[in-house]
């Protein structure tokens, strides 16, 4: 399918795990993709090769997304480079877990930046070029967590409600303008993020997983690029879950 044929898409965190299949997904469906990341230039070179290898065009570029003083400059090569921008995926996101009676101010800090602000910053300066346009799809990746909280992740889970909320909120703001503003909430799935967790808690998260597995990273990046395209067309504001069933 090349739905995507002619469309600009920024993916931030875009060079390992979600972000990747996200890149890659968009890509196949005929879009330009710029791949953001922060620390791994390697990864992201290696997303931008095998998208080029596969005759797409992308191009990676490095920014903090949590800090406005690194977001003005990435939407301004952005603009330079393509002169527009249709789809925004803000993906990237870190969590940085513990029970609260532990947790320091500067884990909820940091999370809370990475994971909320950033959708906030890059929303703005997308909304900027999309409400020119009169078209435009957002996309924030928010998780189940956000809907349904976990204990010992009080900062992530704060950050994926509130992610919930910017999106309907924007959803509403940018609606007559012709930009769409959608959320997709994962439930658990293979990556980075997850991998350093232990065997029991991966065996319990299973169990409570009507479809009995955990998720995969294209699966996920399924659902971005069904919001992204023609066919979500009179879908906004809504909270996409992807997750196996685990939270209803
Ligand atoms: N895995 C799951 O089970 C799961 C479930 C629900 C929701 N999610 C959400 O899905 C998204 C992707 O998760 P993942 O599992 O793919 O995570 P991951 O494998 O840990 O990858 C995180 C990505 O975010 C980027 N990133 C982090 N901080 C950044 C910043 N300040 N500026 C720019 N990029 C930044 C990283 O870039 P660098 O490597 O270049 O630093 C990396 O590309 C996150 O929002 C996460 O909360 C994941």
């Amino acid at each position: 399918m090349s739905d995507l044929e002619g469309k600009i898409a920024l993916v931030t965190g875009g060079s390992r795990g979600i972000g990747r299949s996200i890149c890659l997904k968009l890509a196949a469906r005929g879009a330009s993709v710029i791949v953001n990341y922060l620390r791994s230039e390697e990864a992201a070179k290696e997303t931008v090769a095998e998208i080029k290898a596969s005759g797409g065009d992308a191009r990676a570029l490095q920014a903090d997304v949590s800090a406005a003083e690194q977001v003005t400059p990435l939407f301004k090569e952005v603009s330079k480079v393509y002169g527009t921008l249709d789809i925004l995926v803000n993906n990237a996101g870190m969590t940085r877990d513990n029970v609260i009676m532990m947790m320091k101010p500067a884990d909820f800090d940091l999370v809370l930046a990475t994971n909320l602000r950033s959708c906030w910053l890059c929303s703005k300066a997308a909304a900027r070029i999309m409400m020119r346009k009169r078209t435009g799809s957002i996309i924030n990746i928010t998780s189940v967590v956000g809907i349904a909280g976990n204990g010992g992740q009080s900062n992530y889970a704060a950050s994926k409600a509130g992610i919930i909320g910017l999106s309907k909120s924007l959803a509403k703001e940018l609606a007559a303008r012709g930009v769409r503003v959608n959320a997709v909430a994962p439930g658990f799935v293979e990556t980075d993020m997850t991998a350093g967790l232990a065997e029991d808690i991966k065996e319990r998260a299973i169990e409570a997983i009507p479809l009995g597995r955990l998720g995969t990273a294209q699966e996920i990046a399924n659902a971005v690029a069904f919001l992204a395209s023609p066919e979500a067309a009179y879908i906004t504001g809504q909270t996409l879950v992807v997750d196996g069933g685990m939270v209803m």
